[in-house]
Order: C-alpha cells, then sequence, then structure tokens
C-alpha cells in the first residue's frame, strides 16, 4: 500500500489485519464447501440448485480475492498456508447430509454458512463503524461484501421454500 494510503488508516492494523484474515479462511472454506455441493446435489430438480450454488461460490472466491488485496493493501498478508485457514475461520465446517438427494438439507446447510458470514462481516462492520473515518475504504468493502452475503441467504431460503411447495 502507498505511503499516503497507509498513513489515513487510524485503526489497529494488526487487529484489522487479523479479523480481515479470519473472513478470508472462510471465504476459501465456503468457495470449496460450495463446489464441492454442486457437484454432490442429485436428483430431478438438481439443475437449477446446483448452478444456484455454483454461481454463489464465484462470489465467495471473488470476496476472496478482494480481501486478499485490502490484506495487501494494509501491508499484510493472507494466510499462506492452507492447514491454517480451519484454524482462524469463523465458519469452520458446512455438514451436508449423506443423501445427495436430500436437496433441502443440503440447502439448508448453505443457507446456515451464509448466516455465520453475515455474523462475521457484521459483528466487522460494527467494530468498525465506530471508527468509520478513520477506515472508509475497508468499512466499505465490508459493507459491500456484507450485502451480498444477505443476498446470498435469501436466495437459499428461496430455493428451500420452492423446494417445499
Ligand atoms: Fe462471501
Ligand atoms: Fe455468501
Amino acid at each position: 500500500m502507498g505511503k499516503k494510503a497507509r498513513d489515513i488508516v487510524k485503526v489497529d492494523i494488526q487487529d484489522l489485519l487479523k479479523d480481515l484474515n479470519s473472513l478470508y479462511a472462510d471465504e476459501w472454506i465456503a468457495f470449496y464447501y460450495y463446489t464441492w455441493a454442486a457437484g454432490f446435489v442429485e436428483g430431478p430438480s438438481y439443475p437449477p440448485i446446483a448452478s444456484e450454488i455454483e454461481k454463489i461460490s464465484k462470489d465467495e472466491f471473488e470476496h476472496m480475492s478482494e480481501l486478499s488485496d485490502r490484506i495487501y493493501e494494509l501491508g499484510g498478508e493472507p494466510e499462506r498456508n492452507l492447514e491454517n485457514l480451519q484454524k482462524i475461520a469463523n465458519c469452520k465446517k458446512i455438514t451436508f447430509p449423506a443423501d445427495e438427494r436430500d436437496l433441502e438439507s443440503v440447502i439448508d446447510a448453505l443457507a446456515e454458512a451464509e448466516a455465520c458470514a453475515i455474523e462475521g462481516y457484521n459483528k466487522l462492520l460494527l467494530k468498525l463503524s465506530s471508527c468509520y473515518s478513520k477506515d472508509v475504504r475497508t468499512f466499505h468493502l465490508v459493507q459491500h461484501i456484507l450485502s451480498e452475503e444477505i443476498e446470498h441467504e435469501e436466495a437459499f431460503e428461496n430455493l428451500l421454500e420452492k423446494k417445499k411447495q
């Protein structure tokens, strides 16, 4: 990050980097599980569900990359060890049903994962909101990602509603 850009950040950068790295880990884990789930689902109504999961997995990959850019800008480094990602993540695991045709349980697990992401981003946003002007760029990035996580949860809940009809 440029000198001036670093100068205008008036929060505890090490603490912020720790939070951003946990969210970065969450995004990798979500991307992994969603990609896996898109391949796992089966049954007559699976094509629209698989494509929705795949579409959202791409958003998670984008979030990971946006967080990575911000971590570098702040002078940090995104977690480089794969085995540490799960240790530092807020949302560590998604448990899917044993039966790939149990689409309701798959979507339920995904909606729960989104709820965890919403909680994580909201927590950081609340932390930053008391000092909004002290790191405007991170604030807006977290706000942007939170909005997309809210849309994801809604998308999965809508799929669940459709399945129940
Ligand atoms: Fe995400
Ligand atoms: Fe999401």
